[in-house]
């Protein structure tokens, strides 16, 4: 073992060491990070830690203060490429206690874990109208806060109130929507910070109207994208006044194949993996995409997924 891996194991044992006893949730080293993900592929976290509530995560907090391990917050899987190396530092999922939702005197509160298309669909059914895009949105409402994820000319941030955060670097705190910037696919919460919970503002709706919106919604992602779990939505993000699957498609990729991975027939904006996937396989095609899309177009398109851990395997076109 080299001196790095060295040192890194030993942050490891000495963080799991000093938490094992009072830690409720989840706390494994080397853990399969491939089952966590929709694309089923990745090597090992150094660590994984999954708290419980909001006093395992503040309990994981105080005691990642004093290492230096780099952290990777993890959702629902569905928007990430892991390398098949794995992360070589703690990854954290936010567990059971932070999975619930409820109604709110403007609409409707959930935690960090909730996963979207659930919550989405529970406020359907009480008649709450303002989040019918994400039904087929498949990640956990903190990170479609945390990514400002959209679908169908609506963003989360059109719909969020309030958020809670907890940031490894400081406090627990709740802040106001208007306080954090958005954008496309992004905000400005701190990188060293997870959602724990969100609310949103929701107006009274027919609970038939919102069920028939939510019905079209499925239906035309059926229709437009390959539906399936070995996929992670859209790879890149519409470029200025341009579409990636549009441009992916003009260049003549759809189909194209590199290992195990594979430009989508149905939308040239997802690929899919095979047997055998391997996350090394995915970021060759990205960068090969990336690459005959500069060169047929001039356009350089940007990753909407994000790529956690090594990659050889990709390029930066010259341009
Ligand atoms: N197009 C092609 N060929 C293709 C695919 C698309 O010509 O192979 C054209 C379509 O005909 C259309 C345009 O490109 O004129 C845009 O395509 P589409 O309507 O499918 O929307 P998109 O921009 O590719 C965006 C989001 C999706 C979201 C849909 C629906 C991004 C990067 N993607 O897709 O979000 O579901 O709109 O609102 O903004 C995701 O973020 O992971 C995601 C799936």
């Amino acid at each position: 073992m080299g001196k790095k891996a060295t040192t890194l194991a030993n942050s490891v044992r000495e963080i799991k060491e000093d938490l094992e006893q009072r830690f409720k949730g989840i706390l494994e080293t080397e853990y399969c990070l491939a089952k966590l993900t929709t694309y089923g592929v990745g090597g090992a976290a150094a660590l994984f830690a999954e708290p419980q509530d909001q006093d395992d995560l503040e309990l994981l907090r105080d005691t990642l203060a004093v290492s230096e391990l780099p952290h990777l917050f993890l959702g629902r899987g569905s928007n990430l490429l892991i390398s098949d190396r794995g992360f070589r530092g703690v990854v954290i999922r936010l567990g059971s206690g932070f999975n619930w939702w409820r109604s709110t005197e403007t609409g409707a509160a959930a935690g960090g874990a909730t996963p979207l298309p659930a919550f989405s669909r529970w406020c359907a059914s009480g008649g709450l109208s303002g989040i019918e895009f994400a039904v087929g949105i498949p990640g956990s409402v903190g990170g479609a806060v945390r990514m400002n994820a959209g679908g169908h000319g609506v963003e989360i941030c059109d719909v969020l109130e309030r958020l809670t955060i907890t940031d490894l670097n400081g406090s627990s705190e709740e802040l106001l929507a208007s306080e954090i910037e958005f954008s496309y696919r992004q905000s400005s919460i701190p990188p060293t910070a997870v959602v724990t919970s969100a609310s949103f503002r929701l107006s009274a709706g027919d609970i038939d109207q919102i069920k028939r919106v939510m019905a079209d919604i499925i239906r035309w992602r059926r229709k437009n994208q390959p539906g399936g779990a070995a996929n992670a939505g859209s790879i890149f993000k519409n470029p200025d006044g341009d579409f990636a699957g549009r441009l992916i498609d003009a260049a003549g990729l759809k189909g194209l194949r590199i290992g195990s991975a594979e430009v989508s027939l149905k939308h040239g904006n997802f690929f899919l993996v095979h047997e055998g996937a391997r996350a090394s396989d995915v970021a060759a095609l990205i960068g090969m995409v990336r690459k005959r899309v500069y060169e047929t177009s001039g356009v350089l398109l940007e990753p909407e997924i994000r790529l956690v851990g090594e990659f050889e395997e990709w390029a930066e076109p010259e341009t």
